[in-house]
């Protein structure tokens, strides 16, 4: 099976496909969501909230980003990966920025990294994009900046707030970013942004107008309890698993698995 490649993403942008990628932090559900055709897997950080039970993504670190990355790249046959760069491995140097972005492809087997914020990151991005590493950009509801936003809260809504947005779009693309991530902005501001740069936007809660989608895989097959307004359950994962498990407790307890079906025999 042929590896998407960033030029695979961009052809698919240039010829009007729309590009899917969903998260993925482990071997088994990368491997079910390669198989269903995905376009790239994201490792991203909000595992420290659906893997780890953290409040926020602030917490995950670079060996945590690492291991899971080898994981989901290892069930990648299609699906490009990316490595999600967590809080504290970008912002404090160009250097540190190059350096975790190595590991992440060295260690992880990342095609490409992801890293979130806008002009102030475009010297980190240009030293990556110079050690050959793919930059994929993340501006709007940027997790990493929960503090400074006061909570998980939608941004670009007022006049002067989506011109920086869509300012900062056009410099991430200008350092060189294969493609930006939009997070939780308004679907006009989306819209603005992904007619004026050509690189493909990725939208999650940015309206239908962004080049490809994404969404974090345990919300939409409704494996979390938490939903955001912009997730859509195409599956009940979380109703499904309860009503297997409470069956299989309550067969232990009556007896009746394992029966001789399930057991080994001594041989004749
Ligand atoms: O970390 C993540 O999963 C993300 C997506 C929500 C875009 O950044």
């Amino acid at each position: 099976m042929k590896k998407k490649t960033v030029l695979d993403i961009m052809e698919m942008n240039e010829s009007g496909n729309k590009i899917t990628m969903l998260t993925a932090y482990d071997y088994v559900m990368a491997s079910i969501l390669d198989e269903a055709g995905t376009d790239m897997l994201l490792v991203g950080d909000t595992m420290g909230m659906v893997v780890f039970g953290q409040k926020t993504t602030l917490q995950v670190t670079l060996e945590d980003s690492i291991r899971h990355t080898q994981a989901v790249a290892r069930g990648a046959k299609s699906a490009m990966v990316i490595g999600d760069l967590p809080f504290g491995t970008f912002q404090i140097s160009r250097e540190d920025a190059i350096r975790n972005s190595v590991k992440l492809v060295q260690l992880g087997n990342a095609e490409a990294i992801k890293l979130e914020g806008g002009s102030e990151r475009i010297s980190a991005i240009e030293g990556i994009l110079d050690a050959g590493i793919p930059v994929m950009g993340h501006l709007g509801l940027t997790p990493q900046s929960y503090h400074k936003f006061g909570g998980f809260k939608v941004q670009g809504r007022s006049e002067e707030t989506a011109k920086t947005l869509i300012e900062e779009a056009r410099a991430l693309e200008e350092a060189g970013i294969f493609s930006l991530v939009l997070e939780a902005i308004p679907w006009e501001v989306a819209k603005e942004i992904t007619e004026s740069i050509a690189i493909p936007t990725i939208g999650i809660g940015a309206g239908p107008y962004c080049s490809g989608q994404v969404l974090v895989t345990y919300d939409m097959l409704g494996y979390f309890d938490f939903k955001a307004k912009f997730v859509k359950r195409y599956a009940n994962l979380k109703g499904q698993i309860l009503s297997a498990v409470q069956e299989y407790n309550k067969e232990v307890r009556n007896k009746t698995f394992p029966d001789l079906t399930y057991s080994y025999e001594r041989p004749k």
